[in-house]
C-alpha cells in the first residue's frame, strides 16, 4: 500500500483569488517541506490534500485514494495537525490522547490504553502523561498534538507550521520526533517558513510563491546549484551600475546580501562601489544556504511567475 501524495494541476480559487495554482506533487516515504512566504498557499494546499477544502481544478490522491471522490478513505490513512489547535488544558496529557482514541473509535479499553501509552511514549511524554497539560511547555503541547494524531496509525502525517512559537529546544525536539516517525515508515508533509529547519530536516522541499511551485529538490541540491552570495556592509545603497547585474536577497541595517550575475567578478563589485563613492565596511563571499535559495526564488521577478521568469530563475540557479 502506498503512502504517497500525488497532485496534478492542483488548483484552488477563492472567488477571483488564485490561492494554489496548478501544483504538481509526488511524495513518498520522506519528509517533504512545503516552503513559502505568508499567503503563498501552504495551508490551502494542506487543506486540499487532507480533504478539508474542495478542489477547484486538477486532482490529488493520498495513499492511493482520490481526495475528491474518496475523502473518507483518505481521512482514514492520514492525520492532520493544523497550525492552530489546542489540547484541553484542564485534562492531563493521557486524557487528551485517550479522547482522540475514543474519537477514532478504539472501543476496546485495554487496546485503547495500550495505544495511548504507545503514542505518549513515541512522543516522549510518558513521564508527564498524568500532569494537566496546562503545565506543559509549548513544545510539549505540540508533541501532545502529534501523539493525538498518531492513535489511528496514520500512514501520512500532515503538519502545518509545527514549530511556530516554540523555543530552540522545543523546535529541535519536534523535529527529532518527526524524524523518528519518518524512520518508522510514515510519509510526512510539513509546511514551514523556517529555512534552517527545512534545510536540516527535510529530505526534499518545494518552494511556492503565489500558489506556484518554483523550485523543488533536496536542500543540498538546491544549495549546490546556486552561486556564491555576496554580503556588503556600506554607508550607501547598492550602486546603480550593479542594479541590473545582481539579485538582491536581503537588506539588513547597512548590509546588503545579493547574488551577482555570472559575468560579475569580485573586482567588478568593488570597483562599482568605489566609482559610486560608497564606503565599504565589510565584504564577505560565502556559499548559499537554503534561506538564500528561498529568498532568490521569491525575490526574482515581481508579478506572477510566467515562463520567462522561471527560465531566468533557472539560469541564476545554475552554477558557474
Ligand atoms: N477562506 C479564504 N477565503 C479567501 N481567501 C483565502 C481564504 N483562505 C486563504 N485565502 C487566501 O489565499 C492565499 C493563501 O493563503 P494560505 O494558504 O493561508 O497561505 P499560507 O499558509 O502560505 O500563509 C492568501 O492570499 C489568503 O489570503
Ligand atoms: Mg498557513
Amino acid at each position: 500500500m502506498s503512502n504517497s501524495i500525488e497532485a496534478n494541476g492542483l488548483t484552488k480559487r477563492y472567488g477571483d483569488k488564485l490561492a494554489v495554482n496548478s501544483l504538481d506533487l509526488d511524495i513518498d516515504g520522506e519528509i517533504y517541506g512545503l516552503l513559502g512566504p505568508n499567503g503563498s498557499g501552504k495551508t490551502t494546499t494542506v487543506n486540499l490534500l487532507t480533504t478539508m477544502l474542495s478542489i477547484t481544478a486538477g486532482s490529488a490522491s493520498v495513499c492511493g485514494y482520490d481526495v475528491r471522490t474518496q475523502p473518507k478513505k483518505v481521512r482514514e490513512c492520514i492525520s492532520y495537525i493544523p497550525q492552530y489547535i489546542a489540547a484541553d488544558i484542564k485534562l492531563t496529557g493521557r486524557e487528551n490522547v485517550t479522547l482522540f482514541a475514543e474519537l477514532y473509535g478504539i472501543r476496546d479499553a485495554s487496546e485503547r490504553k495500550r495505544k495511548v501509552d504507545e503514542c505518549l511514549e513515541i512522543m516522549g511524554l510518558s513521564d508527564r502523561a498524568d500532569d494537566i497539560t496546562k503545565s506543559y511547555s509549548g513544545g510539549m503541547n505540540r508533541r501532545l498534538e502529534i501523539a493525538q494524531a498518531l492513535v489511528h496509525d496514520p500512514r501520512v502525517l500532515f503538519l502545518d507550521e509545527p514549530t511556530v512559537g516554540l523555543d530552540v529546544s522545543g523546535r529541535r525536539s519536534i523535529w527529532e520526533h518527526i524524524l523518528k516517525l519518518k524512520r518508522s515508515g510514515m510519509t510526512i508533509f510539513v509546511t514551514t517558513h523556517q529555512m534552517e529547519e527545512a534545510e536540516h530536516y527535510c529530505n526534499r522541499v518545494g518552494i511556492i510563491r503565489v500558489g506556484n511551485k518554483i523550485e523543488e529538490g533536496r536542500p543540498s541540491e538546491l544549495v549546490d546549484r546556486m552561486n556564491d552570495v555576496v554580503s556588503i556592509g556600506s554607508n550607501g545603497d547598492l550602486p546603480s551600475s550593479l542594479k541590473d547585474r545582481v539579485t538582491v536577497l536581503k537588506v539588513e541595517d547597512r548590509e546588503i546580501t545579493f547574488l551577482p550575475d555570472e559575468s560579475l567578478s569580485p573586482e567588478d563589485i568593488s570597483r562599482a562601489y568605489t566609482s559610486a563613492g560608497i564606503e565599504v565596511f565589510s565584504k564577505s563571499v560565502r556559499r548559499p544556504t537554503l534561506e538564500d535559495v528561498f529568498l532568490l526564488s521569491i525575490n526574482s521577478g515581481t508579478e506572477d511567475i510566467g515562463e520567462w521568469d522561471r527560465n531566468q530563475f533557472r539560469n541564476m540557479m545554475r552554477r558557474r
